[in-house]
């Protein structure tokens, strides 16, 4: 572990002491995740490009001699910090999500949500498991499009997978944590961040099939290219609970319809001229956004893997300017951040994540990271946008016990 995971998983241990009075017996963590290139296409059933970063979320855990389970968090996000712990029983559970939902507090909707989807997942009797006492502790920022919340997810899928016995492999845990997010917390997002989190390698990213959920390892190469990926966090708040996120994902089941396929992974380029005498233009827009979306990121990977990173500078470009122009997700500061990172020499930069806020990433040769970091600043400051935080990312393993 790194010196800041031995400090967060110490902070989670230090709380799990503080609110439940004992040891805990083991912590478990896992990443947030970039994504490189692949934006609102992997509930289309199309291809994504994350790499998990080496934020991460870590977990303290004890079993207990009943059948309940408690979860306490300190970080960041959660205004109950200082609350008690929040409890159910686990037979309860079933009754709690989706219907009851909302007498969790927000942030518990996480870590019980996947209690629940596993249980469920793994057909579990809860009577027959033992009760649980969870304490969370994160550095992964909060809100900034960089998948806190599938890291929590993930943590907390492979603590209790491993403590009940539970023989479910990564792509399984991972539509258990989408579950949870679907339907415990509420929003309808697909199986990206999870797959990220649970299936990140150091220096890789993952080219994840969404249809079949098959996952190769990309190498990214960016050290030896003496590139950097910079984050360039906004602080523009956003929630996919809510409001635009599915909204376009309606837009693009309308799509899939008006085609009469499944899903906008079976349309190609060459069908959109079709798709234009069927729906109306902003329908159109969302779909063109993700079937050349798609293309992009196969692009990408062939890019990177026959010419390297710094070769990847224009696809990432063209994926920003789809997200802005067709798909409308983006908000003026991103398309400033990225215009910023562009203007001060970097090979590509693109808002990451759903939009509506959160972050864009920039790949920077590492000689040029202070010029972008100065120029992200002042376009932020020259439009009166407050300060953003900006910050580089590794490539970095998956969730694990630490
Ligand atoms: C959010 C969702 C993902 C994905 C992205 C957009 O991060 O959680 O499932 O849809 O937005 O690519």
């Amino acid at each position: 572990m790194t010196a800041t995971d031995t400090r967060t998983a110490g902070a989670a241990r230090a709380l799990f002491r503080e609110r439940f009075g004992t040891e805990a017996t083991g912590t478990w963590s896992a990443p947030g995740r970039v994504n490189l290139i692949g934006e609102h296409t992997d509930y289309n059933d199309g291809f994504v490009l994350p790499f998990a970063i080496q934020h991460r979320t870590h977990v303290a855990l004890a079993p207990r001699a009943d059948h309940r389970i408690r979860v306490a968090t300190g970080f960041p996000g959660a205004a109950e910090s200082d609350a008690a712990p929040v409890e159910a029983g686990l037979a309860e559970l079933h009754a709690l999500f989706p219907a009851r939902r909302d007498e969790i507090p927000e942030w518990a909707r996480y870590p019980l949500g996947v209690a629940w989807a596993l249980l469920e997942a793994a057909a579990i009797d809860p009577g027959s498991v033992a009760g649980v006492d969870l304490a969370f502790a994160s550095d992964v920022p909060v809100g900034a499009g960089l998948s806190s919340s599938a890291a929590i997810e993930a943590a907390t899928a492979v603590a209790l997978a491993e403590t009940w016995g539970v023989d479910l492999d990564r792509a399984a845990l991972a539509r258990v944590g989408r579950r949870a997010e679907n339907e415990a917390v509420g929003a309808p997002t697909g199986i990206m961040d999870q797959m990220a989190s649970l299936r990140g390698r150091a220096d890789a990213a993952i080219f994840l099939d969404c249809r079949s959920l098959e996952a190769q390892v990309v190498d990214l190469g960016f050290a030896a290219a003496g590139l950097e990926l910079v984050v360039i966090d906004t602080g523009v708040k956003h929630s996919h609970a809510t409001g635009g996120y599915g909204e376009r994902r309606a837009a693009c089941e309308r799509g899939a319809a008006a085609l009469g396929v499944p899903a906008l992974r079976d349309v190609t380029p060459d069908d959109l001229p079709r798709l234009a005498q069927l729906v109306d233009d902003v329908t159109f827009r969302r779909v063109r956004h993700v079937v050349t979306e798609d293309q992009r990121v196969l692009d990408t990977v062939r890019t990177l893997r026959e010419q390297g990173p710094t070769a990847i500078g224009d696809l990432l470009v063209a994926s920003h300017a789809s997200m802005r122009d067709d798909f409308e997700i983006s908000v003026p500061e991103l398309d400033t951040a990225v215009d910023a990172a562009l203007s001060a020499g970097a090979v590509g930069a693109r808002m990451t994540g759903g939009g509506f806020g959160g972050a864009a990433i920039a790949l920077v040769a590492r000689d040029r990271v202070d010029a972008v970091r100065d120029a992200a600043t002042a376009a932020f400051a020259a439009s009166g946008f407050a300060a953003p935080t900006i910050f580089t990312v590794t490539p970095s393993a998956g969730a694990a016990r630490d």
